[in-house]
């Protein structure tokens, strides 16, 4: 079941919950390692990359099990950090594992984390970072070893915002000796529900949601009880496919106060959108407004809704302009778009225009990464005709069911 088959041309009706964070779920599985004691994670989303983490986190020592509402960890026993190749390199996140096994074991080898389709990836701020904590690196054949005799706190400023490196600074300086202020962190709303899960631990973290955070450490943890919220990423997807299609959906559950970019684009391409504790409901026009998009570290606008969006408007009625700030290769769907009559024009490495054209019709295409997946299949959605994606497990990594879901509204999607 690696590809998705869609007969396209109906426009998205009706309700879909959105199911919990990847991006939240995956920091927060790896601070589990910090307790030494039961997490209960409610919500947590059942995809790829929880899955992945999960078979890590066993790896390492932990007990896992799934309940019908959520998972427990029981990382009571946990041995030295030793990370397995084809689980690292397949799923960059396993990243956050760093601050958090420094923190339990003092010590790790991974594979070094690689690049992807969508950029290199660097964690050279993860490394500094770190390294001001006390943590010793070695490299050699391709694996990352860290050692850190003695972790402690430390001031630190991050040139840029990086989700990542915030996560794995905020984990190791829960377990270092003394405290760490972080300056620049990032604002995603995946910080603060990290912190808000230490929190529930024990943790003292001052400044939790803002760019600057002191983490007081050496406090002993101990197991929670914790939901995962919505995954803002899936709704903004399941919106876009809503405005693509000329459609209405209510998207229940949707964390609208984590999402004020996302909706300011919806309306200025001629959306309706409101919310209510229901979730978002959004109506759209026959076809999208034309919008100009630079994609931001939070609050700007997101650049995993950036492929998205730029689906959405290849029916548009009118040029729109994205820019893309984060990565440095996030437009690879351009040539599948293209292979279905779209018509967009590449400025520069960063940034595109794409005209809006009446129809598009159906065409076979390949997924080479998570949100390009998702957008490719957004445009089978909006195409006359059958569009087949492959490549598949890509888009399976982030969202839990999206045949099942974009059934729901009403398409006609099988996974084949
Ligand atoms: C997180 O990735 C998310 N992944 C990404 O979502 C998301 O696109 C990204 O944040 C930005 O919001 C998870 O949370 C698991 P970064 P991360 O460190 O932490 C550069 C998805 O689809 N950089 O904020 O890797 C980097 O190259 C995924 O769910 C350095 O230069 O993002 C990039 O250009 C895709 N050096 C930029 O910063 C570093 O040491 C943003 O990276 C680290 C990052």
């Amino acid at each position: 079941m690696d590809s998705i088959r869609i007969q396209g041309g109906v426009a998205l009706q009706g309700k879909v919950r959105i199911h919990g964070s990847k991006n939240a779920a995956l920091p927060i599985l790896a601070a589990t390692l910090l307790v030494r004691d039961n997490s209960f994670i409610r919500n947590c989303p059942r995809i790829a990359d929880v899955y992945a983490m999960i078979n890590l986190l066993k790896g390492l020592g932990c007990c896992v099990r799934w309940l019908e509402t959520g998972i427990v960890v029981d990382s009571t026993h946990v041995q030295k950090g030793e990370m397995c190749r084809e689980a690292v390199t397949g799923m960059r996140s396993s990243l956050c594992l760093l601050g958090a096994l420094l923190g339990r074991c003092g010590e790790l080898t991974m594979e070094y984390p690689g690049g992807c389709v969508i950029g290199k990836r660097p964690i050279d701020l993860h490394l500094s970072a770190l390294r001001k904590m006390g943590v010793e690196f070695t490299e050699s054949g391709g694996r990352l070893r860290a050692v850190a005799s003695r972790l402690h706190g430390a001031c630190i400023r991050l040139p840029f915002p990086s989700v990542g490196a915030t996560e794995n600074i905020i984990l190791a300086a829960v377990a270092a000796e003394g405290d760490t202020i972080l300056e620049g962190a990032a604002l995603e709303p995946e910080i603060l529900t990290l912190c808000r899960y230490l929190q529930s631990c024990g943790a003292f973290i001052e400044g939790a949601g803002s760019g600057r955070l002191i983490v007081h450490g050496g406090r002993r943890l101990h197991g929670s009880e914790f939901a995962i919220p919505a995954d803002r990423i899936v709704a903004g997807t399941y919106l876009f496919g809503c405005m693509g299609t000329g459609g209405n959906v209510l998207l229940e559950c949707a964390p609208e106060e984590e999402m004020a970019a996302v909706l300011e684009v919806a309306r200025k391409m001629g959306g309706h959108v409101c919310c209510s504790e229901e979730g978002i409901y959004v109506q759209a026009p026959e076809r999208p407004k034309p919008v100009s998009i630079s994609t931001e570290p939070y609050p700007g606008f997101p650049t995993d809704l950036q492929s998205v969006v730029l689906a959405a408007e290849v029916r548009g009625c009118g040029c729109t302009s994205i820019k893309e700030t984060i990565f440095e290769n996030r437009f690879r769907i351009v040539e599948d778009l293209e292979k279905m009559g779209a018509c967009i024009e590449r400025n520069d490495c960063c940034s595109v225009t794409v005209k809006g054209v009446e129809r598009l019709h159906g065409a076979c295409l390949e997924a080479r990464e998570l949100r390009g997946g998702a957008a490719l299949v957004i445009a089978g959605l909006m195409a006359e005709g059958e569009t087949i994606v492959k490549g598949c497990p890509y888009i399976y990594r982030g969202y839990e069911n999206i045949c099942r879901d974009f059934r729901e509204l009403g398409a006609r999607v099988t996974s084949v």
